[in-house]
This record gives structure tokens, sequence and C-alpha cells, in this order.
């Protein structure tokens, strides 16, 4: 497993994005009920989170909730948030300590008030944090975004206040929830799954992709540190031939 000295410091991605994976076949495996897989995923996002934070990483988006998974079991949906609930009280130390920002994308409005309530305070408390930007991804679909972003698109040129002459990538990417983030550089999926599942579709357009095997439960810092040095180890031609990229 990687350790810090084993990255570049100055070919550090700017944005890692995570597909957490594979909490409920890691609990099956250990002969448990499924939350018993997300109970300790906090564990792991805790030590990824603390590692990209010890790293200097200035964004981490965490895909921690889809709008797919509401069509999950009620006591399952139930469950998953009540640990949000608990993780935000609990953690928000750990937010703290290492001067992280905690922010949030999604469809915010359909998760429960006292999710959304709990969610706000640690996202205010925490808002004066410089260090790492923690995006949880709540109720989060790429297409969701995407649509949203059109009607919103369409409002302000029925507005007179957006010409469609002026429509761009840079003005679409004003419309998404992820506003001035740099778009992911890496995207990380844990669980051996190779597929997006309907995450940050229009930003990963350049994103590169590591899957590894290990499940959610199980991924620590140094899984974050080996994807990094993976990651570093590519070059990234973004259409051009290997020609042109300078070092
Ligand atoms: C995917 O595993 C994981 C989720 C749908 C939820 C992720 C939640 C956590 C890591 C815990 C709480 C998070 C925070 C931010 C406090 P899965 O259930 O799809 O696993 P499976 O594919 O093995 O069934």
């Amino acid at each position: 497993m990687s350790s810090k000295l084993d990255l570049k410091m100055d070919k550090l991605p700017a944005h890692i994005a995570i597909i957490m994976d594979g909490n409920g076949r890691w609990a099956k495996k250990k002969g448990n009920i499924r939350i018993f897989g997300h109970q300790n995923g906090v564990e792991a996002v805790r030590d990824t989170v603390e590692g990209a934070a010890e790293i200097g990483l200035k964004y981490l988006t965490l895909y921690a909730f889809s709008t797919e998974n509401w069509n999950r079991p009620r006591t399952e949906v139930d469950a998953l948030m009540q640990l949000l609930v608990s993780s935000l009280e609990k953690e928000k130390k750990t937010l703290m300590d290492n001067g992280v920002r905690l922010l949030a994308i999604g469809d915010l409005l359909s998760l429960n008030n006292n999710v959304r309530n709990k969610l706000q305070k640690v996202i205010d408390e925490t808002s004066g944090n410089t260090g790492l930007k923690l995006t949880l991804a709540l109720s989060y679909s790429g297409r969701w975004e995407i649509i949203k972003a059109i009607k919103n698109i369409a409002v302000d040129i029925q507005q007179n206040k957006l010409d469609v002459k002026d429509i761009c990538d840079k003005t679409f990417n004003d419309y998404l929830d992820t506003q001035g983030y740099p778009e992911p550089e890496l995207l990380i999926r844990t669980s051996g799954e190779h597929r997006i599942s309907n995450f940050l579709l229009w930003q990963l357009a350049y994103t590169e992709l590591y899957f590894t095997e290990t499940l959610w439960p199980d991924f620590r810092r140094g899984d974050l540190y080996d994807a990094i040095v993976n990651f570093q180890s590519r070059e990234r031609r973004f259409g051009k031939i290997s020609e042109q990229i300078c070092e």
C-alpha cells in the first residue's frame, strides 16, 4: 500500500471523486446485515478524508446517496439517513481538526428536514475552514443535475438574462451544482464494479478512471494514495498526441 512519501506533491490532482461501493457485499461476507457495511463505511470515509486533508488535496467529492438509492428497501434508506445524521454529529470534530469544509450537491430538498438541517448546520459551521473541500453527493445523479441546469438555462433565456449564443462549456458549468469546482481529475470506484452509475456525468468528460477490488469499508488513505500514484504514472493527453504533451 502506498504512503504519503510515494506521492509527487507537485502533481496532485486538484479534485478526486469517489464512488464508494461494496458496503453490502462487505457485510454479507461477514455474515452480517447490509447496514453493518454502511456503518463500517463511515470509518473508511473518515480515514480517506483525513488522508486527503493530510496531503493538501483541494477537492474530494463522495457519492454518498444516489437518486436511484431511494428505491432501496425503506429500512435501508432510513438506516442510511440515520447514519448520515449521526456521522455528521460525530465527525464534525474530524472536519474541524483537519480544516475541512463540508459542502453538498444533489436534490437536497428531497432529504427529510432532520437530515437537511443537520447537514446545513455542519456546512455552516465548517464554512470558515480553508483546507480540503469535502462534497457529499446526496440524492444526486448526473442526469438530474444536467436536466436541472437545462431548465435553469431555459428560464434565463426566457427572461433575457442569457443569450443562446453565449452558451458554452463555461456557461453550462455555471448552472451545475459543482459551479466553481475544478473538474475531477481522478475518479475512484471501489468493489470491482466498472461503471459511472450516473455520477458527475458532465464533469467526468476527461477524468482518469481508477477501479479497485477493495470493498469500501476496507478502503483507507493508503488505498487513496495507491490511486494517486497510479494517476501520476498516466499521461493525460486531452485529445492531443504524446509529442504535444510537455512535462
Ligand atoms: C454503496 O454500497 C454505498 C452506499 C450506497 C452508501 C454509502 C454510504 C456510506 C459509505 C456511509 C455513510 C456515508 C457518509 C458520508 C457518512 P452498496 O450498498 O451499494 O454495496 P453493494 O454493492 O455491495 O450492495
